[in-house]
């Protein structure tokens, strides 16, 4: 059984909660995509975590957790996660694997993203910084360096050679410290040769644990509308966020998915820059953002908070094939008088769909609103869904109508045990 949960917003949905809840009956736990732009949170007993790269899955006791070959690597950032997690997990390692076809993330790329940024200006992505758009860049272009060359140390210092050929020149001309090729191979050998012993091909695991009708749980990483060809674009991430995906990113056909989970907060937010309908510029924005506790996890940066957007999770819906919903964050509206629900866009007047819109008309529209009672009541410690409020409930049956995805699971607080069943 493959069930794979993805974010249905524009990251940060609350993945990492919903996967370590849901990991707690899966075999397999596979990290497919993005690298460590992703920050997923984990309050479980173990403490409290923000995993970047390790799947979230990685505290279940028996189930094993795959990095697989979409994802790309940070090597300072995995051994750093690595070492961190041992700590608590001390048979870490008897249950990670990392797929030697990752592409790695080396200083130049942080060093590109940064001056790619720059040179943007005022339409910069407002990226992490973390070196995601040029490593998939020199991915698809036949220039990336992969786990793999690291198992022949000339081979990995002739492809440095030749990418810092093309980089250290770009790098000059803006001004920068070249870099050197001697030094790079030092340390990122260093750093391999931290992890090598649990670098091998996860796709026949997982082809036999499917064989075997075990669970295996994807955990998708930023979400719908970063996606590289469907968010809004340029404002969006270097991956395919989408559940479709996991064909690229991890060698298991499309059609063997059974569930698709899609996360999604009650009300929505966004890191980084790009067109957002349903923004709240002004006072219940920021409260938004103060309940919430509305910071990135891996920048730390304050999120741009706004009403919830059906147009958006609805299109999410369709492409990722939404068998169900999670529903995150509902407390945060607890102290809410009302709360308003985007039901569509109009645009001079006419109904649109975001399907029809890029990043640029996508910022012109007005939305549509439908305003919902408020429940006024703290949702922390509801142990059961049918003992939710009336107007809670009404609100979940209200995002359930407007996006036509059904809700099986709402979250009412960070920790693992804060969540209630549909
Ligand atoms: P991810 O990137 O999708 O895994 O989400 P993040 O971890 O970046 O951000 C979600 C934040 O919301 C984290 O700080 C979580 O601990 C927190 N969180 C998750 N679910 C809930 C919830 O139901 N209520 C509240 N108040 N916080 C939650
Ligand atoms: P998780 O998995 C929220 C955003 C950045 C920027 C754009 C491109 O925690 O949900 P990148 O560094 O990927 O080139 O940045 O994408 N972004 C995220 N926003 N959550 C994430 O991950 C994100 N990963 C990237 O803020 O707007
Ligand atoms: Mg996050």
């Amino acid at each position: 059984m493959i069930h794979v949960v993805t974010g249905a917003q524009w990251g940060d949905e609350g993945k990492g909660k919903i996967v370590d809840l849901f990991s707690q009956k899966a075999h397999v736990i596979v990290r497919f995509h993005g690298g460590n732009n992703a920050g997923h949170t984990v309050i479980n007993s173990f403490g409290s975590f923000p995993l970047h790269l390790v799947p979230c899955g990685v505290f279940t006791k028996k189930g094993i957790s795959c990095i697989t070959s979409g994802v790309v690597l940070d090597l300072d950032v995995l051994v750093a996660e690595i070492t961190m997690l041992e700590k608590v997990l001390p048979n870490l390692r008897k249950k990670l694997i990392i797929s030697p076809r990752c592409h790695v993330i080396l200083p130049y790329h942080k060093l590109l993203d940064r001056l790619y940024e720059e040179a943007k200006g005022k339409s910069k992505t407002g990226t992490t910084g973390r070196g995601i758009g040029p490593v998939y860049a020199d991915k698809v272009s036949y220039q990336g360096i992969r786990l793999n060359d690291f198992q022949d140390a000339h081979r990995l210092k002739e492809k440095l050679t030749i990418a810092l050929s093309i980089k250290n020149k770009i790098i000059q001309a803006f001004g920068e410290s070249v870099l050197d090729v001697d030094t790079i191979v030092k340390e990122q050998m260093a750093l391999y040769k931290k992890i090598h012993d649990i670098v091998r091909e996860p796709m026949s695991l997982l082809f036999d644990a499917y064989k075997k009708k075990k669970t295996i749980l994807y955990e998708g990483a930023q979400g719908m509308f970063l996606d590289n060809d469907w968010g809004t674009y340029p404002f969006v991430t270097a991956s395919s966020t989408v559940a479709g995906s996991i064909t690229a990113s991890s060698g298991i056909p499309a059609q063997y998915i059974n569930r698709v989970t899609g996360v999604t907060k009650a009300y929505t937010t966004r890191v980084g820059s790009g067109p957002f309908p349903t923004e709240l510029s002004d006072a219940v924005g920021e409260k938004l953002r103060a309940v919430g506790k509305e910071y990135g996890a891996t920048t730390g940066r304050p999120r741009r908070c706004g009403w919830f957007d059906a147009e958006l999770v609805r299109f999410a819906s369709k492409v990722n094939g939404f068998t169900d919903l999670a529903i995150t964050k509902i407390d945060v509206l607890d102290s809410f008088e009302t709360i308003k629900i985007c039901t569509g866009y109009t645009f001079k007047g006419k109904h649109v769909s975001y399907e029809e819109l890029d990043a640029y008309s996508l910022a012109e529209v007005q939305g549509v609103y439908k305003e919902m009672k408020g429940w006024k009541k703290p949702l922390g410690d509801i142990k059961k869904y049918a003992l939710l409020p009336k107007e809670a409930k009404a609100y979940l049956l209200e995002l359930e109508k407007q996006t036509g995805a059904k809700i099986k699971t709402v979250s009412v607080g960070p920790n693992r045990n804060q969540t209630l069943y549909r």
